[in-house]
């Protein structure tokens, strides 16, 4: 089944009308004949790019686990290998391109193994195009909006025996009771909202994910009811744009920071949410970090660049001042919140002294950490086709001054805790010694302790002795 209808080519005239659109609203059901299909078999499935493909391969495991499939680490013995991919850089596909390639030979030494591609890229025409000339040995393409029909994609693929490939290029639905399999035990990802209308002008994801849609309030606090009584410890409320929470109700005036209000009387212990845009971010979400016990003191706030000029070629809708009016307003909420951002240099036009501009912001903010990355051209948006008029080094030369601030900032963060004690709820146990625990501390920065595994799970007191710039050492108070 090839449904060339369904392909999607980013098209930003197209794609800016449909937020009129009523926004469907669906819920999962296994049918009977799906429940057996995997007994015996197995699955395995690689997830890259953001929190909203990891959530998303929490619910493809879940679908599987309900149709039988257990899953597995060893790719030789999967039947099946779903690979959630990402777009939103160039390398970030590549490194896709690299792994289908280097999935061949599975294919040939177990001609029944189905391997599929989903996620963002397979919401891209030239994705698809590609996979249909030079990628003859992947058996299924599904995108971003219709998980929910992984079960028929796989009876299709394994019957029939042919390629399946199916991209929704609509603007998405919400579909309720989706299984899941979290990966963690006590720290949950909680999709609030799917979709961006930002259209920023370098980014896909508009195109990827579709439009703005928000889940309903009620069916979020069943969610973390459920993950309470659980024993879950954190969650962490995703959307591309959590401020935009609730602007699409037509018959609801209920906003992220309203949300916040409601959750923080469910007596989970830690909420965070994740990612925010400075335009949309309003005073009753500020508010909430002051008044909400359960709303961790740390906010991701993406500011991209510190010019204007380089700001509104981006589309950002706000200007250098205004992002630090919301880091004041931030600041006077909760005064020990942790600030962290993204940016991306050598965006094109961008000068000396718009960089300047973006490392001045950084050191006035004094942010605790953040992504960089130089600017990445996607095909079908707006700034491809802008005048990419950066020399190769200068760009190399940005991100590594932009680094050096960056990480000055980290380590001067780190140093902050020294002699404090704080709260770290302990994840497991260090990568190098498994006698060390690691965890999050409210502020979201990683500490190291000496520690009983019994810990694993639990919310500690825990006193910091050393600061590094990724992290920090310390003792467990009794
Ligand atoms: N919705 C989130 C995350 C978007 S992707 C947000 O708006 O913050 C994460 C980060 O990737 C972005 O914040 C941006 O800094 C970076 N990014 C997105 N598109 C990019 C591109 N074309 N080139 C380089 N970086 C990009
Ligand atoms: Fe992309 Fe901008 Fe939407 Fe973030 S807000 S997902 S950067 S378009
Ligand atoms: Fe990547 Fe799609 Fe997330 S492009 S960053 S996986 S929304």
């Amino acid at each position: 089944m090839i449904d060339i209808d369904k392909y999607f080519t980013p098209d930003l005239k197209k794609a800016r009308k449909r937020t009129k659109n009523e926004t469907e609203h669906g819920s999962f059901e296994l049918e009977h004949k799906f429940e057996k299909l995997g007994i015996g078999k197995t699955y395995k499935i690689q997830t890259y790019g953001c929190q909203g493909n990891e959530a998303d391969s929490e619910t493809m495991a879940g679908i599987l686990n309900n149709m039988g499939y257990t899953k597995t680490d060893a790719e030789t013995e999967a039947d099946i290998i779903l690979i959630n991919t990402c777009a939103i850089r160039e390398n970030a596909e590549n490194r896709i391109w690299g792994e289908l390639g280097r999935l061949k030979p599975l294919k040939r030494k177990n001609p029944d193994l189905i391997l599929g591609l989903c996620g963002c890229m397979a919401q891209e025409e030239k994705v698809v195009n590609r996979i249909l000339e030079k990628y003859e040995h992947v058996d299924l393409v599904f995108g971003t909006h219709n998980i929910h029909l992984l079960p028929q994609y796989i009876e299709q693929a394994y019957f029939n025996k042919e390629r399946v490939i199916e991209v929704f290029s609509e603007e998405g639905s919400i579909v309720e009771n989706l299984p899941k399999v979290r990966a963690h035990q006590f720290k949950a990802w909680v999709n609030i909202m799917f979709g961006c209308d930002e259209f920023c002008t370098y980014c896909i994801v508009p195109y990827t994910r579709g439009k703005e849609r928000s889940r309903r309030p009620d069916e979020i606090i069943q969610e973390v009811k459920e993950l309470v009584e659980a024993g879950y410890q954190e969650v962490t409320l995703l959307g591309q744009n959590v401020n935009a929470y609730g602007k699409d109700f037509k018959d609801l005036d209920y906003t992220l920071g309203d949300l916040l209000m409601d959750l923080d009387k469910l007596g989970m212990p830690r909420i965070r949410f994740t990612t925010s845009h400075p335009h949309d971010i309003d005073d009753k979400t500020i508010l909430a970090f002051k008044v909400c016990q359960s709303v961790m003191p740390h906010l991701h706030l993406p500011v991209q660049s510190g010019s204007n000029a380089v700001l509104k070629k981006m589309n950002r809708h706000y200007t250098k001042e205004h992002y630090l009016d919301v880091i004041e307003k931030l600041k006077q909420a909760k005064p020990d919140i942790a600030l962290t951002t993204d940016i991306i240099v050598a965006f094109p036009t961008e000068t000396e002294a718009d960089f300047l501009e973006t490392l001045d912001l950084v050191n006035r903010v004094n942010f605790e950490g953040a992504y960089t990355f130089i600017f990445s051209k996607r095909a079908g948006t707006p700034a491809a086709t802008f005048e990419d008029n950066i020399p190769e080094v200068e760009k190399k030369e940005r991100l590594k001054r932009l680094n050096k601030v960056v990480n000055d900032g980290y380590l001067r963060a780190s140093t902050k805790y020294v002699g404090k004690t704080i709260k770290v709820l302990v994840d497991g146990t260090s990568k190098h010694d498994d006698r060390i625990l690691a965890g999050y501390s409210e502020h979201n920065k990683l500490v190291n302790f000496k520690g009983s595994k019994t810990l694993i799970g639990q919310i500690v007191d825990v006193k910091v002795t050393i600061a590094r710039t990724w992290f920090l050492i310390g003792e467990a108070v009794e």
